[in-house]
């Protein structure tokens, strides 16, 4: 009937039903060591056999085969069983209730293995069940642990404890759970096949700090004095949460710099060093330097640490800054211009930090100094004093460099002041001076003969001198020579200078100290003539000292001078103006009259006579 039962319990379902050699074990059970350990256990043998003088059974270990003679772990016909198994072993069943559950005491690691249990019915009805159980004596209790753990992730721990012995329960503690955040515990109980096994429970987050960290399970048996610990070392995956690189940093040229970066990941993190697209060093660890020699400009930039450990990817990022001191500034070619013309200099300079740009002109500072990339200096139609060494200095605190260029102004000729006749021992000489770029020529023109004195007209010992941008020209005219007239206006002279843009006439006026001027006068004529030479002679000292003060002697210029003027001279009237005023400075100390000393020996018959022309010419 039982033999029936079990057999359809098990759907062991053969048409031919008879009961066979049979065995049910638990397939593996587990004990802690110095606990003990029950193994249920059940048998059949075929109906047919009719045990003789009662049922034995006899227990093996690691073997089911008597010819091997394995190890006897329990035997009831004799208490004769391996030295290992003396005095710890128990049969708990009722062999004849087919009950051949074993007890064993005091087990130790080296009784884990498969058990087998052997039939015995008397005669040749002798069996090993083939079956066995596997039996796990373990000195630390077992932990499931899964086998990645990721941080942030709710993680199960589970502790097992066997509960196999009858004489006690295990309990199962958590250790080291203090530091965790919200740790939850639970406990189960699992029967399986007739084995138990107590398991605990620990649900947490695990956060990055806890990486490393230990945890541990302890099993001890109340009222005894086993305890049994299993400590593991917690390994949580995280993302990489933390890059660290160096601060900013500025380094000078040509030295060398070392920038390190530490990512915080687990696992390593695939680090890199980043410079715009460029990965330039690259390791599957937890730091990286890297090192720049030699450093030049076009290695300054933002370099970025970038760390990937397959959970994510993070990255952090510096600005190296490069200094060095100036290079040459780039400024525009040297360049000739016409008077009038508006430019802009430009002058662009490379440096870190970025230089300050100043313009000097022939060493004096003209315009702003400027902390900006480039620096324009505006020049609004240049004067011919805007002619000139224009430079372009950079500079910052490792250093300064600076470029040049010239301009060359062009402008049409200019009168300067000492241009005049003066009454000579010989008779009277006229300068002619007159600035200009290109340099002016000058010529004479005597409108009472009708003679024009040039350079291919040596007479009246015209000479000229050129020095620079400044043209002399000097005649000398003897008292009684063919040019000083016995009658008519004895000297009236007129210059005339001109170069490719334009040409100036202006009329020569005699120039004489006034003291002697005035002796002569009061010496040579009285009476009645007296009165109108004195007049003549204030009027004239009026407006000498008029026409010293300004210098408006263009305005004396004939009124038809066509010959004479040009039209690049009346277009670019306000602009002379203002040349003129300039020039006047310029030339003060180089008036070539003062330095020649005073011309001013000569006849008073020829003052007179001037003095006559001009008062009637006003
Ligand atoms: C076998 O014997 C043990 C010990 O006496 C007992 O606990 C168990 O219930 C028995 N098994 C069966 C199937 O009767
Ligand atoms: C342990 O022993 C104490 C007293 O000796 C008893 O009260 C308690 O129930 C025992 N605990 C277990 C699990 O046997
Ligand atoms: C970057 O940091 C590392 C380590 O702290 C240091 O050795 C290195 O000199 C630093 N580099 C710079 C440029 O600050
Ligand atoms: C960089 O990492 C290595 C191991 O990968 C370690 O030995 C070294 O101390 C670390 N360097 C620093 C500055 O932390
Ligand atoms: C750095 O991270 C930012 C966002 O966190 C991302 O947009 C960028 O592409 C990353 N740079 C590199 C070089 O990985
Ligand atoms: C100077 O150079 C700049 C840039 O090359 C240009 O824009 C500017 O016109 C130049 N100035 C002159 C006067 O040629
Ligand atoms: C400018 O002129 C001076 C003298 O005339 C000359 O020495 C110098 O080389 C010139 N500079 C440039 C940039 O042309
Ligand atoms: C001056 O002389 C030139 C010839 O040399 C003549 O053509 C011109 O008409 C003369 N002018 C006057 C005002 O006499
Ligand atoms: C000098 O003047 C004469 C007459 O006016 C003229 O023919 C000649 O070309 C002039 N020479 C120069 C060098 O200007």
């Amino acid at each position: 009937m039982w033999c029936l039962k079990l057999l359809l319990t098990l759907l062991w379902n053969f048409h031919d039903v008879t009961c066979q050699w049979n065995v049910w074990l638990p397939r593996d059970i587990s004990a802690m060591t110095n606990s003990c350990v029950v193994i249920p256990c059940t048998f059949m043998y075929p109906s047919g056999i009719k045990p003789y003088r009662g049922i034995h059974g006899i227990w093996y270990f690691g073997q089911p085969y008597p010819q091997l003679f394995p190890p006897v772990v329990f035997k009831t016909r004799t208490d004769v069983v391996h030295e290992s198994y003396k005095k710890r072993t128990k049969l708990l069943g009722d062999l004849h209730q087919r009950n051949c559950t074993l007890l064993i005491n005091k087990i130790g690691t080296e009784h884990s293995g498969r058990y087998y249990f052997r039939a015995d019915l008397g005669g040749a009805n002798m069996y090993t069940y083939p079956d066995f159980a596997e039996l796990k004596v373990l000195d630390q209790p077992s932990i499931d642990v899964p086998e990645e753990i990721v941080s942030d992730l709710n993680l199960e721990l589970t502790c097992y404890a066997p509960d196999n012995c009858p004489d006690m329960s295990p309990e199962i503690q958590w250790m080291y759970t203090d530091y965790l955040p919200d740790p939850e515990f639970s406990n189960d109980y699992l029967e399986e096949g007739n084995t138990a096994v107590l398991s605990s429970t620990l649900t947490f987050i695990p956060r990055p700090i806890h990486n490393g960290q230990l945890l541990g399970c302890r099993v001890f048996y109340p009222n005894t004095t086993l305890v049994y610990e299993r400590l593991i070392s917690l390994d949580i995956k995280y993302a990489p949460r933390s890059v660290w690189v160096n601060l900013s940093s500025e380094v000078m040229e040509g030295k060398s710099v070392v920038l390190y970066c530490e990512v915080d990941s687990n696992p390593q993190a695939r680090i890199s060093w980043m410079f715009g697209d460029k990965e330039l060093v690259w390791d599957n660890a937890a730091n990286i330097s890297l090192q720049l020699d030699d450093l030049s400009a076009e290695q300054e930039g933002v370099y970025i640490c970038v760390g990937d450990n397959g959970y994510s990817m993070m990255n952090t990022s510096l600005y190296l800054t490069v200094k060095y001191p100036p290079r040459e500034p780039l400024v525009n070619n040297s360049m000739t211009v016409l008077e009038g013309t508006s430019l802009d200099l430009h002058c662009s300079a490379q440096g870190s930090p970025t230089p300050t740009l100043t313009w000097l002109k022939d060493g004096e500072l003209v315009g702003i100094i400027s902390a900006d990339k480039l620096s324009v200096l505006e020049i609004k139609e240049i004067t011919p004093q805007g002619d000139g060494h224009y430079r372009c200095l950079a500079e910052n605190q490792h250093g300064r460099a600076s470029s040049s260029l010239n301009i060359t102004v062009e402008y049409s000729p200019i009168l300067l002041d000492g241009s005049k006749c003066t009454v000579v021992r010989e008779g009277v000489q006229c300068v002619c001076m007159a600035i200009g770029n290109p340099e002016p020529t000058i010529e004479f023109y005597l409108p009472d003969q009708n003679i024009t004195i040039n350079e291919t007209d040596r007479q009246y010992s015209f000479h000229t001198h050129t020095d620079g941008h400044t043209s002399t020209g000097m005649i000398k005219m003897r008292e009684n020579g063919e040019q000083v007239d016995k009658d008519g206006p004895a000297v009236n002279v007129h210059c005339s200078i001109y170069n490719m843009y334009g040409r100036e006439s202006v009329i020569l006026e005699l120039q004489q100290e006034k003291k002697y001027m005035m002796a002569v006068i009061v010496g040579s004529i009285g009476g009645v003539a007296v009165i109108a030479f004195i007049i003549a002679a204030v009027r004239y000292v009026g407006h000498n000292n008029k026409k010293e003060n300004g210098s408006p002697r263009q305005e004396e210029v004939p009124e038809k001078p066509a010959l004479y003027y040009s039209a690049v001279k009346k277009d670019k009237q306000n602009l002379r103006k203002k040349v003129v005023r300039h020039d006047g400075e310029m030339n003060h100390d180089n008036n070539i009259v003062s330095d020649e000393g005073p011309l001013s020996d000569g006849s008073g018959v020829l003052c007179a006579d001037y003095m006559r022309s001009n008062f009637f010419i006003l």
